[in-house]
């Protein structure tokens, strides 16, 4: 193995793969490799992940993509991934689509370079917001944010109208984190169009996507317009940011929610305090990592169950076991949907909608005993691939079957080959809120209605930085639609606080 020395590291900033690969010649590319443009043949800007995808099954478990002058290594194979876990060699790599996002978030916790001070601070600071007391407080506000969802769903069977399933999850996700999370109402459902931070942030991510296509000297004359328009989103989410900080400042209650953890709490050993500047940053950050990621989740397994109706009557009765006759089921209540669990579990399987996180060596290394890396050189995991792997997961593997996710099945898998949501000290804060919510949130749906496909509907995928299904729509029926026992949930203390932004 080589030597560890600051002077082999590679340089900070963008470094492509020759900097950090010194035997890169024998990680395979794509043919028809064009003299300056690179691997561009067949290649899509609009869909990079999807593209990535079909060249990984062509080339194998390590390649490489090489657009205008920089290169990038991508990895997906199961003993790759298993051996970019390791923490005490790897960290995660702000690169790529995430560094385009810094101008958005700074040094926010997702977009924070690892030796930057803010990171721990605010990790420390905000972990205890996830913690299971945390989150049972959140329940009752996820169930008042649901019922506006049903609502609207209800509206919608008694028309026989169809209903946009990733827009009305989008509404929903970005409801529950800012009423959880800020004690905020952005009024999604009673709008007709997305609120502008909703318009705002797909700009700002489109917008990072595109920057990753376009060689970095050029970006400021071939980008003109989308830069203008991304200083505008950017300066727009500010706003709202500054809006709900701004209120919640004058308002001076106080109940633990992130917020509050964001403007009052001191870190516990060093007495700091996040600062406003980094406040801001923060609150940006999970507004926009808190619905958008869960959104497409929700989406994907709700298009799989309209597929899959013995599935999502497998689910519906265990959600009719579970919950008995209560249509607002206790925190307690939605960990035991075991079966609805594995349904979201295999949606992100196939769909895992953050679709790549990137590592980097924090030594000069070699990966998996076959690829020398230099100290700084980096990789990106492109999940979709790693979670669809023939070797792992069968030659059945693009098949949905939320059976795969049984405790004997996923016991008898090797470990590190289901990662949606990231790896080690930079993996997922949200995780455990995601999937609450998304776990509620498919029980309520399955029970409340029967779920019908549009028999026209191929799935399409966009990309955004993020998967969405796109054009999803569903025709909502309700069962048991003569039932009178389903109560209000709008007066519980959900109840949001101030005026719609
Ligand atoms: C299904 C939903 C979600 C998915 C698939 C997802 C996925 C991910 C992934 C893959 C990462 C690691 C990225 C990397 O290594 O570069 C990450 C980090 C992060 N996520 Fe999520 N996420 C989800 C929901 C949430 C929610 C609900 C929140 C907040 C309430 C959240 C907040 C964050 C934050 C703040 C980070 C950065 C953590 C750090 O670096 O310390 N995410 N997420």
């Amino acid at each position: 193995m080589a030597e560890t020395t600051a002077r082999t590291a590679v340089p900070k900033g963008f470094r492509s793969a020759e900097q950090g690969w010194p035997a890169l010649h024998r990680i395979p590319h794509p043919p028809y490799r064009l003299p300056l443009l690179g691997d561009l043949v067949g290649s899509s800007r609009r869909t990079p992940v999807q593209d990535s995808v079909r060249i990984a099954r062509r080339l194998g478990p390590i390649f490489r993509r090489k657009v205008f002058g920089n290169e990038f290594v991508f990895t997906w194979g199961a003993r790759l991934a298993a051996d970019l876990a390791d923490e005490s060699r790897f960290a995660k790599h702000v690169g790529l689509g995430v560094a385009n996002l810094r101008p958005l978030a700074g040094d926010g916790l997702f977009t924070a370079y690892n030796h930057e001070p803010n990171w721990q601070l605010a990790h420390d600071v905000l972990a205890p917001g996830f913690s299971r007391e945390a989150m049972s407080g959140y329940h009752p506000m996820m169930l008042s944010v649901a019922a506006r969802l049903t609502e609207h769903w209800d509206r919608a069977a008694a028309d026989g109208r169809w209903v946009d399933v990733p827009g009305d999850m989008t509404k929903l996700t970005l409801e529950t984190i800012a009423r959880t999370g800020f004690g905020h109402d952005f009024g999604s459902f009673e709008r007709s169009r997305p609120h502008p931070f909703v318009t705002a942030m797909i700009g700002a991510l489109s917008h990072a996507q595109r920057l990753n296509n376009v060689p970095p000297p050029l970006a400021p004359l071939l980008l003109r317009r989308s830069n203008r328009r991304n200083a505008e989103d950017i300066a727009r989410l500010g706003h709202i940011v500054d809006e709900v900080v701004r209120r919640r400042r004058a308002d001076g209650h106080a109940d633990g929610d992130l917020l509050d953890r964001m403007l009052e709490t001191a870190h516990p050993a060093t007495g700091e305090r996040l600062s406003p500047e980094n406040v801001r940053r923060q609150v940006i950050t999970f507004l926009v990592a808190g619905h958008e990621t869960t959104s497409g989740a929700l989406s994907f397994a709700l298009h799989h169950l309209s597929l899959h109706p013995d599935v999502a009557d497998r689910a519906r009765a265990e959600v009719d076991r579970v919950w008995g006759a209560t249509d607002t089921p206790a925190y307690e209540q939605v960990a035991r949907l075991r079966h609805v669990r594995r349904v979201l579990d295999e949606a992100l399987r196939l769909w895992p909608t953050a679709p790549a996180y990137s590592r980097e060596a924090t030594e000069d290394t070699v990966l998996a005993d076959e690829h020398p890396m230099r100290r700084g050189a980096w990789t990106l995991v492109l999940t979709p691939m790693l979670h669809r792997d023939p070797e792992v997961w069968g030659a059945d593997a693009d098949r949905f079957d939320p059976d795969r996710f049984e405790p004997r099945a996923v016991r008898a898998r090797p470990p590190h080959t289901y990662k949606p949501f990231g790896t080690g000290a930079r993996a997922c804060i949200g995780r455990q809120f995601a999937l609450h919510e998304a776990t509620l949130i498919l029980g309520l749906l399955l029970r409340r209605y029967d779920l019908h496909p549009d028999p026209a509907y191929r799935l399409r995928v966009t990309e955004r930085l993020t998967l969405m299904p796109e054009g999803l729509r569903l025709r909502p029926e309700r069962r048991n639609a003569g039932r009178t026992d389903i109560p209000a949930q709008r007066t519980d203390s959900g109840q949001p606080r101030g005026p719609v932004v």
